[in-house]
């Protein structure tokens, strides 16, 4: 069977550097056979969570917010993997990002155990010099630490360098690191 694969995009520039290692990614997947759809949450409405419990009571219904994250939470339980990839925004993942992270909270409200092997493949790009000045390893380091929480499988994580919209297409590097690691979303 097709591995589905869901691939969100957390950055509002559509043809920006986090996009395009996420686009490498696809066409990892998709040589290794995979369906991938994507979504861009830029244009989507999600509004932060407001922290109701709603989702957490017991025999809860799912979040109590009507928006376009109700029909993302059918489709982050039907895929086999999610690709996640942001900008890196004042040393952090981008806020469009984190919106979405935290309404996943609400995610075991529509599935029992959604994260439970689920396999995760992140991609970053940032401004600055490396990752460690630039603040990518902070967001990187929370996907870890989310992700190992709810134990979910992190595949694999890109990320490099890049300012101007496109600008990572010339680190022929880490384009090969996205490439490879759709394959290895795909295939495990
Ligand atoms: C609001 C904002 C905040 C940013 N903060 C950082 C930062 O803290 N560290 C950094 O290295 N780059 C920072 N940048 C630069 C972006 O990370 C960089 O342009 C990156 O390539 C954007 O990825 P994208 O093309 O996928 O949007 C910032 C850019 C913006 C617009």
């Amino acid at each position: 069977m097709a591995k589905k694969v869901l691939v969100l995009l957390g950055s509002p520039r559509r043809k920006g550097n986090s996009a395009i290692l996420a686009e490498q990614i696809t066409r990892g997947a998709k040589s290794a056979k995979a369906k991938v759809e994507t979504i861009y949450l830029h244009g989507k409405t999600i509004a932060p969570c407001k922290a109701c419990f709603t989702c957490q009571k017991i025999g809860s219904k799912g979040c109590s917010i009507q928006d376009d994250m109700q029909e993302l939470y059918l489709k982050l339980i039907d895929a086999d993997a999610w690709v996640i990839a942001s900008p890196v925004y004042w040393f952090n993942m981008s806020a469009q990002t984190k919106i979405f992270m935290d309404r996943c909270f609400a995610l075991p409200a529509y599935q029992a155990d959604p994260f439970l092997g689920k396999k995760i493949a992140i991609a970053m790009a940032y401004g600055g010099e490396d990752p460690f000045d630039s603040g990518c390893v902070n967001a990187l380091r929370t996907f870890q630490d989310s992700f190992g929480y709810i134990e979910a499988k992190l595949v694999g994580m890109v990320y490099g360098s890049a300012m101007e919209a496109g600008q990572i297409r010339s680190n022929e590097k880490v384009m090969q690191e996205a490439f490879n690691l759709g394959k290895k979303l795909a295939a495990e």
